[in-house]
């Protein structure tokens, strides 16, 4: 899918608000561009001031938000809240929103439906699905509503117990699995194609032979665009990060200090002091 709003080249730092073609953009001048998820007002205000480039309402609300253990669960209705919140505190960001597990397996229509929603209700300015090549004609037919896909492949968490687990997929000979997915999704008008948990050398050969940008998470370093979920780049999650994951602070330490300090202060009557009242 081209972008026919996109003329003269401006770098992808000095746009004022990110759209699809400025991506496909950033592709063709081999520039690479961010990505993050986001949920909420403070982290999204907070990410789009940094200069993300596109902030991701991922189903990974379900157990980054939601505090369930897994992708599955978390619903549509769910989801549109967040992603409202999100879009509402961005300027310049472009929103994308997941369509969470059950929102589009069952036919186009349903996928076509869901979208609208997210767009309608979520305000999102594209969506994302979880796909393989058998998905081609559900984004065919968001495409044709006029939504902008992002199309996601390899890992991909609402399969989870289809694919055993955490797993990396496309090793060796079912590389080709991978790169048939993405050849079929970029035919059916993909936008972008999110690539999760694969081969570095498999990603390389899709970015390689795919006409659109591609992100990776989990992918080597050859795609477009990268994307973390931010508890895991701020270190806000708990437990043993994922191999794919570089940790870029300790939010998790910094907040539990500060709830601490205020805990002490309170217990010993340190706060509030004169300074704090009316
Ligand atoms: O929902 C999500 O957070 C994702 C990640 C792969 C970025 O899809």
């Amino acid at each position: 899918m081209t972008n026919p709003g996109i003329s003269k080249h401006v770098p992808l730092s000095e746009v004022k608000r990110v759209r699809v073609g400025h991506l496909q953009e950033a592709k063709r001048n081999g520039e690479r561009f961010v990505m993050l998820t986001a949920y909420e007002q403070y982290s999204a205000e907070i990410f789009d001031e940094a200069g993300i480039d596109v902030l991701l309402v991922g189903d990974s609300a379900s157990n980054n938000v939601f505090g369930y253990q897994n992708m599955i669960p978390v619903t549509l209705d769910q989801l549109l809240p967040l992603c409202a919140a999100v879009t509402r505190s961005v300027t310049r960001a472009m929103v994308v929103a997941d369509l969470p597990f059950g929102s589009f397996e069952v036919s186009p229509t349903q996928a076509v439906e869901s979208s609208i929603r997210l767009m309608k209700e979520g305000m999102a300015h594209a969506v994302k699905i979880e796909s393989t090549k058998d998905f081609a004609p559900h984004v065919a037919a968001i495409t044709r509503a006029g939504i902008p896909v992002m199309a996601h492949i390899g890992f991909t968490a609402q399969r989870e117990h289809l694919l055993g687990g955490y797993r990396v997929q496309g090793r060796g000979s079912d590389g080709k699995r991978i790169v048939d997915d993405a050849l079929a999704l970029e035919e059916a008008g993909a936008f972008c194609l999110l690539m999760e948990m694969i081969p570095a050398e498999v990603a390389a050969e899709i970015e390689r032979t795919v006409s659109i940008p591609t992100i990776g998470i989990g992918a080597g370093s050859s795609t477009t665009g990268q994307v973390l979920v931010w508890q895991d780049m701020a270190g806000l999650r708990g437990g043993k990060p994922f191999k794919f994951v570089k940790q870029y602070a300790d939010i998790r330490g910094t907040l539990s200090s500060a709830a601490e300090a205020f805990a002490t202060e309170v217990r010993e009557g340190k706060f509030p002091t004169i300074d704090h009242e009316f």
